[in-house]
């Protein structure tokens, strides 16, 4: 029997015997997540598949509840947000907590993906798990951009107006795509209609996805910080009640970072002119995206051409789709990859400044940097990774993750001395 089978499912009492006979679902779940054999080296950088679940519930059921007193109308959604904020019991708790929740969200997500970047988790047999995970991201991304449409202010209105222009781009027909999109010549009432009915969908289709996400990681497994797969059931504990402990540890530290914000200071994230009813007729001095789009913006600001921009713009998140093949080394773990530890960092900073550059006005030394940084991001995933694999000595690896659990050479952290 292979090491990922969690032991079965005895059910206890005549109740859940007489279930189990006629819908086995807790037989289902059982083995999946409560008996499910998981490395026994998963240290923190693990936790966030778990607080990204409850990132994506919170949105579903804070979000649902705001809808109960939103009104997709151009007339009323500016207002009806206000009245959410003022007059209804502690709407404004509910809506801080889905605006707040948006950007935790996306924080949880940029640090599950460099976390699966920098321990290799993209690699053979997990390439379709990362695929699903890029899709999700998509979705994600999707979500959040026709949300900020729904409060009718004056970035949602501008933000929709620059993101929908895009397509305008395409030659022949991307005036009549960009029409089709907005139902109309401009954004107005028919495109917040059809933004709010696929802001309401979106997220239910990302629970399906989810469940693809989470089906294929119980089929090859996790990997683990060494990066060596597992061999003996042994080097496994049960999910139940190890990691439930150790995910619920992080996601209360998690919480209190979201509450930081939620009650102390709910608007720092987002921009003030969201707070000025949209007018078609006044544009604000600089459109700038939430921060969780910075980088692509700024990907997208640096090239001169706009048909290029947003080829270019959509080739850095599709880049991600084949990182599996680009990535040429044997060896999964940055933990024993010297010179790939190094290229990781500098790639975090490349990003981190594309979204600083995201945030400022395109011009003089700004747009520079934007272009250097831009060229440097594709320079890593389409020359350093396929290069490096060949070039890079990487430490010799253990013949199993038991040296890091058991600490038996004195290197309990992996990175340690590396
Ligand atoms: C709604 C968004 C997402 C949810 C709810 C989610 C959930 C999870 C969970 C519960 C795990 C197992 C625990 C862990 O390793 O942290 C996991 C693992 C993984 N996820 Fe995600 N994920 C999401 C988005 C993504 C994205 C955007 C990517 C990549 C672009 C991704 C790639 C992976 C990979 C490769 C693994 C396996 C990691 C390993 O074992 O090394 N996921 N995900």
């Amino acid at each position: 029997m292979s090491i990922l089978h969690g032991e079965s499912y005895k059910p206890r009492n005549g109740f859940t015997r007489w279930l189990e006979k006629r819908l086995p679902i807790i037989g289902l779940i059982y083995p999946a997540f409560v008996t499910f054999p998981t490395p026994r080296n998963l240290n923190y950088a693990y936790t966030f598949g778990g607080i990204l679940l409850v990132c994506l519930m919170i949105q579903i059921i804070s979000g649902i509840v705001l809808s109960m007193h939103y009104t997709p109308h151009v007339d009323y959604a500016f207002e009806s947000i206000e009245h959410i904020m003022r007059d209804v019991n502690y709407g404004w708790l509910i809506r801080y907590m889905h605006a707040n929740g948006a950007s935790m969200f996306f924080l949880a997500v940029y640090i599950h993906i460099f976390r699966g970047l920098y321990y290799g988790s993209y690699k053979e047999p997990r390439e379709l798990l990362w695929i699903i995970g890029v899709m999700l991201y998509l979705m994600m991304m999707a979500t959040a951009f026709l949300g900020y449409l729904l409060p009718w202010g004056q970035m949602s209105f501008w933000g929709a107006t620059v993101i929908t222009n895009f397509f305008s781009a395409i030659p022949f027909v991307g005036d009549a795509i960009v029409e089709w999109l907005r139902g109309g010549f401009s954004i107005d009432n028919a495109t917040l209609n059809r933004f709010f009915s696929l802001h309401y969908l979106l997220p239910f289709m990302i629970v399906g996805v989810v469940v693809l996400h989470i089906w294929g990681l119980h089929v090859v497994g996790n990997s683990n910080p060494t990066g060596v797969e597992l061999q003996k059931k042994e080097e496994t504990v049960p999910f139940h009640p190890y990691y439930t402990l150790k995910d619920g540890f992080a996601l209360v530290l998690f919480l209190m970072l979201f509450a930081l914000f939620l009650f102390y200071m709910p608007n720092v994230l987002g921009h003030t002119d969201n707070y000025i009813k949209a007018d078609s007729l006044v544009t604000p001095a600089h459109i700038v995206p939430e921060w969780y789009f910075l980088p692509f913006y700024a990907i997208l600001r640096a090239v001169p051409d706009k048909l290029l921009g947003v080829l270019i713009m959509f080739a850095s998140i599709g880049v991600l789709f084949i990182l599996p093949w680009l990535d040429t080394s044997p060896v999964r773990s940055a933990a024993f990859r010297p010179l790939y530890r190094q290229f990781f960092w500098i790639f975090v900073f490349v990003c981190l400044g594309l979204g600083y550059m995201g945030a400022m006005p395109p011009e003089g030394l700004y747009l520079t940097m934007s272009r250097l940084l831009t060229v440097y991001y594709f320079f890593h995933f389409l020359f350093v990774l396929p290069v490096l694999g060949f070039f890079e000595t990487p430490r010799p690896l253990p013949a199993s993750i038991m040296p890091s659990v058991l600490d038996t050479e004195g290197k309990g952290d992996v990175d340690e001395g590396a």
